[in-house]
């Protein structure tokens, strides 16, 4: 198996170790500090983090799978999460997302060519009071509307 996670990557875990009770306990902060440095968490790097916090790998892939903020796949290097569910849904996400597509010429799930955006449609971001809300990297932005979106984009461009 060819290393791919960095040396600053295992002094991290190897520093964080002590605070935490069981090395599944590792487990999160470990997916956090993986994908901070490789912006995805591929099945190679999930079997890596296995062997670095010694745990089965299967156990790395159940809970990877359970949460949502992990990037199973590539993503560009702006990661458009639109909320979609409800209190955002009836502020108008639906028509914010379908902007999004439009205005970058790809669908939710996907990724531009020149790698720079990927839109994903999201659960709630817990931030139902300011919707409709889209999270970028790790940044929100809330009470959108498709004019503001718009000045996010251009200066992103
Ligand atoms: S429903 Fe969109 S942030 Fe909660």
């Amino acid at each position: 198996m060819k290393k791919q996670l960095s040396d600053k990557f295992y002094k991290e875990i190897d520093r964080l170790r002590p605070r935490y009770p069981t090395n599944q306990a590792l487990l999160l902060p470990a997916l956090h500090l993986a994908q901070d440095e490789l912006g995805w968490v591929s099945g190679d790097t999930m079997d890596e983090i296995a062997a670095a916090i010694d745990i089965p790998p299967p156990v790395v892939r159940e809970v990877i799978t359970f949460y949502t903020m992990y990037n199973l796949k590539p993503v560009g290097n702006y990661h458009l999460q639109v909320c979609t569910n409800i209190s955002c849904a009836l502020m108008g996400a639906e028509k914010l997302l379908e902007h999004c597509e439009k205005k970058l010429g790809i669908q939710a799930g996907e990724t531009t060519r020149d790698n720079k955006f990927t839109i994903t449609e999201v659960e709630c971001l817990g931030a139902c009071g300011t919707a409709p809300c889209v999270q970028i990297n790790k940044d929100y932005y809330e009470d959108l509307t498709t004019e503001k979106m718009d000045r996010i984009l251009s200066e992103l461009k």
